[in-house]
């Protein structure tokens, strides 16, 4: 993995995405939708036409070339995966479909075999749906609690409920590496560290940290990270669970199937060692090869840079939005990724999104699979524009002059 030395400019990153020079309604696509999904760059789309053209094959079973190609297109993304993430070995690392298969995954290992009866997972009330939900089923089926932990009036964690909440019943902390809908980045270290003095396991999803800032999970000392590949510039379909090892190697199958065995017989099936007895099938062969590509593409920047860069890209937005009549934002913790979730006085959310379809701009709209984290301000839905290394400050005037145009078109 390169780097290039110095600051970070928009336009080399803009160069590489075809998509961005596309119209939509006659104007060129302002892409603001980042935290749903990211665009693919070309490396990305060349590399999954290349695996396909030359490469294409099962992995691990067949004695051919194109076989021995794939396996190791496959295991050199799971040693780039890694290395990404500050992990001590490829072999700490599980191919999954997305972050809520490697949440469910850890619910259904690790909680079914771990979790009884007056045990505790606090979830802060900012987490996603796909990090409240897996918890809720498997609770109900263990007798275990889900506990949420509040938020502050800024959308931070209260760190002093959260340590009173905490107790020798406490068996997992799920938390957020940043909030797919308040931006919100908690203080993962200090509440991983805090959880592990009552012996409790820390899950923290990366789905919205890892395209924006470098992530170290043995720095964290998290027990289990895992992030999307679609979020990370990657294909859909591919996702990654990292665990300690000696967590990972607890932890029995969830699903069976090829692969995951060591031997079977109808009297006593043996499984395989970690990861591979967690990855039942074949897995998203050309998924891995994007995203290994995707992380190539990513870490030829100075990720220091591109983290500055996305700062400042956030307080122009953050400025310039405030001078949009009716307009407020929700969620203001002091550590932010750039996200920014909003309300227009007078105005349905998705009426919003649909006005700034119009002109190109493609924003989201509605609960955000946060309904918990919207409660919180009283609401039931928002607008919300999320931006990556890509965007732009002309993009930002772009949304804003879109919405001074709907504030001004509004009967007062
Ligand atoms: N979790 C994705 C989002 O926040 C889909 O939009």
């Amino acid at each position: 993995m390169g780097r290039q030395s110095g600051g970070f400019s928009p336009e080399t990153a803009r160069k590489d995405f075809p998509i961005l020079q596309r119209l939509v309604n006659g104007h060129p696509l302002v892409w603001l939708d980042n935290a749903a999904t990211t665009q693919k760059p070309r490396q990305v789309i060349e590399a999954l036409a290349a695996y396909y053209s030359a490469t294409n094959s099962n992995i691990h079973r067949g004695a051919h070339t194109l076989a021995r190609e794939a396996t190791e297109a496959y295991e050199a993304g799971r040693a780039a995966v890694a290395e990404f993430l500050g992990a001590a070995s490829p072999e700490n690392i599980v191919f999954v479909r997305g972050t809520t298969e490697a949440i469910n995954l850890v619910a259904q290992s690790w909680g079914r075999a771990n979790l009884g009866p007056g045990d505790d997972i606090l979830v802060p009330v900012l987490e996603h749906h796909s990090d409240i939900v897996p918890w809720q089923l498997i609770a109900k089926e263990t007798r275990a609690r889900v506990v949420p932990v509040p938020l502050g009036p800024d959308g931070q964690i209260d760190r002093t409920a959260y340590a009173d909440l905490l107790s020798s019943r406490t068996q997992l902390v799920a938390i957020s590496h940043a909030s797919n809908v308040l931006g919100t980045v908690p203080p993962v270290r200090e509440m991983t560290a805090l959880a592990h003095r009552y012996g409790a396991k820390v899950l923290v999803d990366g789905a919205q940290a890892v395209a924006h800032f470098p992530v170290d999970v043995q720095e964290m000392d998290a027990d289990f990270y895992v992030f999307s590949g679609h979020k990370i510039f990657a294909p859909t379909g591919i996702g990654v669970l990292y665990g300690k090892p000696e967590v990972l190697e607890s932890m029995p199958p969830w699903q069976g199937g090829g692969n995951m065995i060591d031997s079977v017989s109808f009297a006593h099936t043996t499984y395989a060692p970690v990861p591979q007895r967690l990855e039942a099938g074949t897995g998203h062969i050309s998924g891995v090869v994007g995203l290994l590509a995707a992380l190539n593409w990513l870490t030829s920047f100075d990720r220091g840079a591109v983290a500055a860069y996305e700062q400042g890209l956030m307080s122009y937005a953050q400025q310039a939005l405030s001078m949009v009549p009716g307009l407020e934002t929700v969620g203001a913790a002091p550590d932010r990724i750039a996200v920014l979730t909003f309300t227009l006085a007078g105005q349905d959310p998705a009426t919003v999104a649909d006005w700034l379809d119009r002109d190109g701009i493609a924003i989201r709209a509605g609960h955000h699979c946060a309904q918990p984290a919207l409660a919180h301000y009283g609401l039931e839905t928002a607008a919300r524009a999320s931006l990556a290394l890509y965007n732009t400050s002309e993009e930002v005037d772009q949304l804003v002059a879109s919405l001074r145009r709907l504030t001004d078109s509004a009967p007062s």
